[in-house]
This record gives structure tokens, sequence and C-alpha cells, in this order.
């Protein structure tokens, strides 16, 4: 049967900053999330009968290499517990997650893949089993399964039966916004993966990172029930920070940040200073996304867009949870 699914990524206010297993992405601290409106994949999956191999297409092109090979180990996933192993799909992408933006596309990709692979196969899933399986494509993307305030818990079990992620409030409970500043310069890539590895490898810092989480998640948890949003923006930016801090600890270190990545922190600092309630947070790339509130958008956008080194701003609002077509 063929199945469509649509998903949105979402970005942490609490980051997912670790491992401590890599085959079954069980990671080291919970985390906690805002799905993202402007950003989504539509994914089609088609088990056939009559497929030899899986076929994968991202936006209509013809994909081989390692990101076939992750896509293809997912579906081995859902082909086992649907115990269909010599079942083989295609599967066709739409990805409108702008590549610039800097939000990892797997987020979306992996949460919209799981939701249509495993209807398509004919798996019943409630949505604590379709986020736990989607953790094994990418953590994130674990989160993307609900719309507006997800929290993945890291869970204790070794088999991570009970790592999934949770709805903690409905996009209907609060219009707060996000503002992704695209900035010019460009630069090797750490990617999230290998970045968090050395980190939890080698880093000096990585136990202070981690003995942060549970108060961080606790006060959050509070100012999103509440609406506060000063509590939610503090705290938010203040665990980026934590988070960035634990790379210049690793061995070899390193940074995700830019010149220009810190001309934009400067710029929100200095809104704030101004009356205007805007937070940062950054996931491992250069560029910054804004928290902000309605009434700011158009003040915020204006005074982004004039940080020298942005190349863009792109608008969101907080978006919905797996959707089936
Ligand atoms: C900094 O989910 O991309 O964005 O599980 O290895 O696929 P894998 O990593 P990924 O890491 C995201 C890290 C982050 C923080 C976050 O989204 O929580």
């Amino acid at each position: 049967m063929k199945a469509t699914a649509t998903a949105h990524t979402n970005i942490a206010l609490i980051k997912y900053w670790g491992k401590r297993n890599e085959s079954l992405i069980l990671p080291t601290n919970s985390s906690l999330s805002l799905t993202l409106d402007g950003f989504r994949t539509t994914t089609t999956v088609d088990f056939r009968d009559e497929l030899s191999q899986d076929t994968f297409t991202l936006n209509d092109e013809i994909i081989s290499g390692e990101q076939y090979n992750r896509v293809t180990a997912f579906l081995d996933l859902i082909r086992r517990s649907a115990g269909k192993n010599n079942l083989y799909a295609a599967v066709q992408s739409i990805n409108e997650v702008p590549t610039a933006a800097g939000f990892a596309s797997s987020a979306s990709g992996f949460a919209a893949l799981a939701a249509a692979g495993s209807k398509s196969i004919g798996l019943q899933v409630t949505d604590q089993e379709l986020s736990r399986l989607t953790r094994q494509g990418s953590g994130s993307a674990c989160r993307s399964i609900y719309g507006g305030f997800a929290e993945w818990k890291m869970g204790e079990q070794a088999d991570g039966s009970d790592s999934f992620a949770v709805p903690v409030a409905p996009t209907e409970h609060w219009d707060i916004r996000v503002a992704a500043v695209i900035l010019s310069d460009t630069m090797k890539k750490v990617s999230s993966r290998e970045g968090m590895k050395r980190t939890v490898e080698t880093s000096p810092f990585y136990s202070g990172w981690i003995d942060s989480i549970p108060s961080d998640m606790e006060q959050m948890k509070k100012g999103i029930a509440n609406r506060d949003f000063e509590k939610v923006g503090k705290i938010a930016e203040a665990n980026c920070l934590k988070m960035h801090a634990t790379t210049l600890g690793a061995n070899p270190p390193f940074t995700y940040w830019l010149d220009t990545t810190l001309a934009v922190m400067q710029t929100v600092r200095s809104m704030r200073d101004k009356g205007i309630a805007a937070y940062f947070t950054i996931d491992a790339g250069p560029n910054v996304k804004v928290l902000y509130l309605p009434e700011d958008e158009k003040n915020v956008e204006k005074t982004l867009r004039e940080t020298p080194g942005v190349t863009d701003v792109i608008l969101s609002k907080s978006g919905q949870g797996v959707t089936y077509y």
C-alpha cells in the first residue's frame, strides 16, 4: 500500500548533545524542542512485492551513496518490525527545508519516512512507537512526530524501549515565533553526529553539561506551561551556550561559530537592551535562530536583516506534527 506523510523540522530549546549508544541512537540527556511550520518534508513510501531493492528519490533526483544507505538501513528497521524482510520500497521525498537555512533536513526527513514507511507496510503504531522508531534514523527527528513543544525523554533501558518523545504543549498553546538567520560565510562542517561524539569522548566540560540538564528541563517546562517568554528565552539561550562551550573543550577543539554568528548574538542582546524580547539559539552550525513574540516580528526581522553578514532571514511559526494523506 502506498502511503504519504508530511513532517516538519524542529528547533531544540534544550539541546540533545551526546549519545550513550550510537547504533540505537540513545542520548545522554533529555531534550526539548519546538516544531516549526516553515520547513517540511513530504514522503511517499510504496512497499511492493515486485521490487528487488529500495529506490529513493529526493526532489525528483535519484539518490545513491551515503544518503541512500541511511534510508535503506532505516527501512530495514521497518521491515524487521513488520516481519517482512524481503519486501522493498520505492521512496519519494520532497524536501522544503532550504539547506541554506541551517536546519538539518534529517529531522523532518526521518519523521516523514518513519510515518509513511510504517503505514505503507501495514504497521499500526502509536505516536510513542513512531517516535521510538524515528529516533533510530536521527535522534532529533523523534521530536518532530508532535506539533508545538515536545520532549525527548532519554530513557534508562539499554534497548531504548523507553527513549522516545512525548508532547509537552500543542501548537495552539502559544504563538511563539522563530527567525532563522542565514549567514554568508561558510566553513568546513563538523556534523552534529561527529561533533557530539568527539565532545562526549574528550571534553572535560561534558559532565557539567549533563549535570545542568534536569534543572533546565524543569524550568523550561514551567516557562512553557505559564507562557513565560522571558523564562523560556533565557533558559534556551543559556542551554545553547553551554552546549557550544563543550566543543571548545574537545580534543581537537572546535566551534560552530563564525564572527558573524557572534555579531547576530550581539544584535539579539542589544534588541533586549532596547526592550524587545528576543533570544537566540544555535545548532551544530554557524546560523542563529531567534525566538520572539508576534508583536515584535517587524522590528526583529528588520534589525536582524541590518546586521552585517546576514544574507537572509526566514520567519517561522510553531508547526504541526506528522500528518498523513
Ligand atoms: C545540535 O539529530 O542531527 O541539533 O542523532 O546523530 O542524527 P543524530 O544527530 P542529530 O543531532 C542534532 C543536534 C542538535 C541539537 C538538537 O537538535 O537537539
